[in-house]
């Protein structure tokens, strides 16, 4: 069954998804249904990823060990897909100091095992959980990719929302952990503000827009395609800009009578992360995304800085090494999901087997929302 999700008819949804090519999977279909046959038959299985940009992609038994004091065990339910699965698959991921470039980070399932020391969790429990590998005596331990039994501790897990089915629980952790930390921690955003949301039909971006719409902020955004930004149109945007030219500057610039936005969150790179900086309003706070710019080591202009703008760069994966502040902020986005204040993002599914045709899709670059992998029972 297709759902209506944020203001689009599941007709609309499934129509605007049809015209941009999609071939696997169904928009927004429950978790439940397809039950995908096993890419493999041992219980534990991870994915081995081949020669980087090959997508050379084959399953292999894992094993996974008891889990430690203050961890517990999850079964993957589903998986969502983020870029930087499809940059690390490609051999183009960037890493960060200290944390595992595993590809495979959201997760929804069901716990198996419970750890000593753990308190208010317990077998049976559904959760959602963020993990790019665990962390045992402070060193991180290489995990595998995409595996389907997985040791977490249990700060980087949260209850999931029961009114939510596994893909779209799946679809939360990562980016509505950025959109939220880079909209409320580090812009903090008021009422009344605007806010330019690039390449805002991809995970990121969409989650940003529940956030600013909860924050009442007055939202711009771009995106790479009419199709795209025909969504956006549908989604109440007024004004849709690209996110593959330079035009959204001087379009943002008319737009606000010359005043520019007060808080940009930049997904792209090079001269379009340049102009993001010119386009900014007094006082404007630039939340750096991307991360082909910071691995080049681009330099900035110091004139740039003259309106009294900030820049702050966002690495979420970094939060891996203080998963209390993680569990903080996933444990207040869950929350507001059983308030219904943020609604699921649409989702693709696809079964765990299919994860080449999950990447490559990712890679085309005309999925609106989230591809979400679905474990067999
Ligand atoms: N710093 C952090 O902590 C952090 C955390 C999460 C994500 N991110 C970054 O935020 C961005 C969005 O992430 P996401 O998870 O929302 O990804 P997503 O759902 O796949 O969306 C990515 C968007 O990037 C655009 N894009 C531009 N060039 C592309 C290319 N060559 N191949 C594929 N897509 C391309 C596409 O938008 P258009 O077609 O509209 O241009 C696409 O929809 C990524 O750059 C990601 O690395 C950063």
């Amino acid at each position: 069954m297709l759902k209506k999700i944020a203001g689009l008819s599941s007709e609309q949804k499934e129509m605007l998804l049809k015209k941009i090519g999609y071939s696997t999977g169904k928009a927004g279909e429950e978790a439940s249904k397809p039950v995908p046959a096993k890419p493999v038959d041992w219980d534990c299985f991870s994915c081995s990823m081949g020669n980087p940009g090959s997508l050379n992609i084959s399953f292999e038994e894992a094993k996974v060990a008891d889990p430690q004091e203050g961890y517990l065990q999850v079964r993957a339910k589903a998986a969502s897909l983020n870029y930087r699965d499809l940059m690390i698959a490609m051999g183009q991921y960037p890493e960060s100091p200290g944390v595992p470039s595993n590809m495979g980070s959201d997760y929804s399932g069901v716990v198996t095992r419970v750890g000593k020391g753990v308190d208010g969790i317990r077998e049976g429990d559904e959760v959602i959980a963020l993990s790019a590998g665990t962390f045992i005596d402070g060193k991180v331990q290489p995990g595998s990719h995409f595996i389907n039994v997985f040791n977490v501790s249990e700060l980087q897990l949260v209850p999931k929302p029961p009114g939510l089915s596994f893909a779209d629980a799946a679809a939360i952790p990562t980016v509505f952990h950025t959109a939220f930390s880079a909209l409320v921690r580090l812009a903090n955003i008021a009422g009344g503000e605007s806010v330019l949301i690039h390449t805002a039909t991809g995970g990121v971006g969409l989650a940003a827009i529940e956030i600013a719409r909860w924050k009442k902020a007055e939202i711009y955004a771009t995106a790479g395609s009419p199709e795209k930004r025909e969504f956006l149109k549908q989604k109440g945007i007024v004004h849709p800009m690209d996110s593959r030219s330079l035009s959204f500057g001087d379009e943002i610039m008319e737009l606000t009578g010359g005043r520019g936005v007060d808080v940009l969150l930049n997904t792209l790179s090079g001269d379009a992360m340049m102009k993001g900086i010119e386009i900014l309003a007094p006082f404007g706070r630039f939340i750096q995304l991307d991360k082909k710019d910071i691995a080049s080591n681009t330099l900035l202009p110091m004139t740039l800085f003259r309106k009294g703008i900030t820049f702050a760069v966002l690495d979420i994966s970094l939060y891996l090494l203080r998963p209390a502040k993680l569990k903080e902020q996933l444990m207040e986005i869950t929350r507001l999901f059983n308030e219904g204040v943020f609604k699921p993002l649409p989702c693709v599914t696809y079964p765990v087997g299919d994860l080449k045709e999950a990447l490559t899709a990712m890679s085309r670059s005309k999925h609106i929302g989230k591809l979400v992998l679905i474990y067999p029972c």
